[in-house]
């Protein structure tokens, strides 16, 4: 299955075997990580595996192997970690792996690195004991299309589909001739800075899957966009 076929299949798996993925198959997902598009390819991003004990996570579920993600902290980091290793994301699962982004995972340890790079998140991967895509678009509990968009537009469905942090789905897309501008949800004052930060990886996740989808003609930009009421500009795009 190629990784745009993914995204109308993919799904966050939480059930794993107590394996370990072989050494072949970390090459080949090392490999791909060395050809991931960024979204500001000037933003230094780090990854590494760390094994279950190099994580610390509160929930009842853990893999053998997860990758901890690191980057400069600029504007638009978060967003970049989440386009890029959301295409990881539908490449794991395009080998037959399970993946499940972990904003609850910490490296143990200290959460800036020595090279001053700062701890993003966690994508945490494995065997998985049940099939790890889903059937079915109908399987997917998601935002309609006119809660996420000025107008409805098909080549959106892949954004409409994405995961996100608590399932949130912060992303809004209004259009402009045939410019696409697209804007997160502030957070209410029942949602905290984490959940924020959260927010801004979903957008580059959203983003990532429209890139798949439209990899030959995507481009992002800023084109200063109006800010909207309760959401915040992000960028916008041409597909
Ligand atoms: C940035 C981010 C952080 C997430 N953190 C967690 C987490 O800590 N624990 C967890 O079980 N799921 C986590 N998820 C998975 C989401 O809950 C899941 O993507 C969402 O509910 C949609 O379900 P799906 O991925 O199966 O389509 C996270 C997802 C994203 C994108």
């Amino acid at each position: 299955m190629d990784l745009k076929e993914l995204i109308y299949k993919r799904k966050s798996t939480r059930s794993y075997k107590n394996e370990a993925v072989d050494a072949v198959t970390l090459n080949k997902i090392s490999d791909f990580a060395s050809k991931m598009k960024a979204l500001y390819p000037d933003i230094r991003v780090k990854w590494e595996f760390a094994d279950r004990d190099g994580i610390r996570c509160m929930l009842p579920w853990t893999t053998p192997q997860n990758i901890v993600i690191w980057s400069e902290d600029k504007d638009g980091a978060y967003e970049n970690v989440g386009f890029l290793f959301q295409q990881m994301d539908l490449y794991l699962q395009s080998l037959g792996l399970g993946a499940c982004w972990l904003g609850m995972g910490r490296p143990n340890g200290k959460a800036t690195g020595e090279d001053g790079l700062k701890f993003m998140i966690v994508l945490a991967f494995g065997i998985p004991k049940e099939d790890p895509h889903r059937k079915d678009i109908s399987e997917f509990s998601r935002k309609p299309m006119a809660d996420i968009s000025d107008v409805e537009d098909e080549r959106l469905e892949v954004a409409r589909l994405a995961p996100s942090s608590v399932n949130s789905q912060p992303w809004y897309f209004t259009h402009d001739g045939d410019r696409i501008h697209v804007y997160c949800a502030h957070g209410g004052i029942f949602r905290g800075k984490g959940l924020a930060l959260m927010n801004k990886i979903d957008m580059g996740i959203a983003l990532a899957h429209i890139y798949v989808a439209n990899p030959e003609t995507f481009e992002f930009f800023d084109a200063e966009a109006d800010e909207i009421k309760d959401r915040y500009y992000i960028g916008s795009i041409k597909i």
